[in-house]
């Protein structure tokens, strides 16, 4: 790749400028890209242009910039994200009909927990969760799964902190955090009270795939006070349909 006079590649400057895009920030003018992207102004507006025509930007009516459609297109294009949800929605819609409270499915990445798909119903409670948005591994029940299973290197990098306290009730100590892990592993789901938010409670189990190994959790948001067995009891039949429709797929 042809590298600028700073000395960074093509594909850097192209993700610097993705970069800028966030669950909060889905629309910004090319010089707020440029100034986020810390490129030089005339490298952000010829470079968002070309992204532009290649279609992986777009601009709007008011010429402020967003992710494509054709970058969504290409990104699910046989990604393995996408054959785990298609796994998971037929699960996924029967434990939100049987619960009524915010279901979803989250995966690890880059140290965090992405959520997939989150199916909700009107009446369904608080839930800060957004998909394709994160949340932190140690503060939530879908991370706390994912960290538990995530192998010793993740745990020791993620108990090294800082854990921030995002709730009341957040896990900030490392020595009470290596505990609720093993306590998960041992018991195979986790009941996170108020780790996130002080007014739910969230309820996650493992998603494995045909081999055993962990690749997703899958989770149910509750408020805070309300019984959780129900809830577990549809996530652990979920979970084993899950894993099997992913066997089925295999073949
Ligand atoms: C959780 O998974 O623990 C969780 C997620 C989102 C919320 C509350 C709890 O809004």
């Amino acid at each position: 790749m042809a590298n600028s006079p700073s000395g960074d590649s093509v594909t850097e400057r192209i993700v610097r400028i993705l970069e800028t895009f966030s669950a909060d920030r889905t629309l910004q003018t090319v010089a707020d890209i440029g100034r986020r992207s810390g490129l030089p102004s005339s490298t952000a507006h010829r470079q968002v242009e070309a992204l532009v025509e290649a279609g992986l930007l777009e601009r709007d009516d008011d010429a402020r910039v967003r992710l494509g459609m054709r970058l969504w297109e290409l990104a699910l294009r046989g990604s393995a994200a996408l054959r785990l949800r298609q796994a998971a929605m037929p699960f996924m819609e029967r434990v939100q009909a049987a619960i009524r409270e915010h279901t979803q499915l989250a995966v690890l990445e880059q140290d965090e927990a992405l959520f997939l798909e989150r199916l909700s119903s009107p009446d369904s409670g608080a839930n800060i969760t957004r998909i394709a948005g994160r949340l932190p591994l140690h503060a939530s029940s879908s991370g706390l799964v994912l960290l538990a299973y995530g192998g010793v290197e993740l745990q020791e990098r993620v108990l090294t902190g800082p854990l921030a306290r995002l709730a009341p009730e957040t896990i900030t100590d490392a020595a009470a955090l290596r505990r609720t892990l093993a306590d998960v592993r041992r018991r195979g789901f986790v009941v996170a009270p108020g780790s996130i938010e002080a007014v739910s409670t969230g309820v996650a189990v493992p998603i494995r795939d045909a081999s055993g190994e962990v690749i997703a959790a899958l989770s149910v948001v509750l408020p805070r006070e309300a019984p959780t067995a129900a809830a577990l009891e549809e996530l652990q039949a979920a979970a084993a349909g899950i894993r099997s429709a992913l066997a089925a797929d295999r073949r």
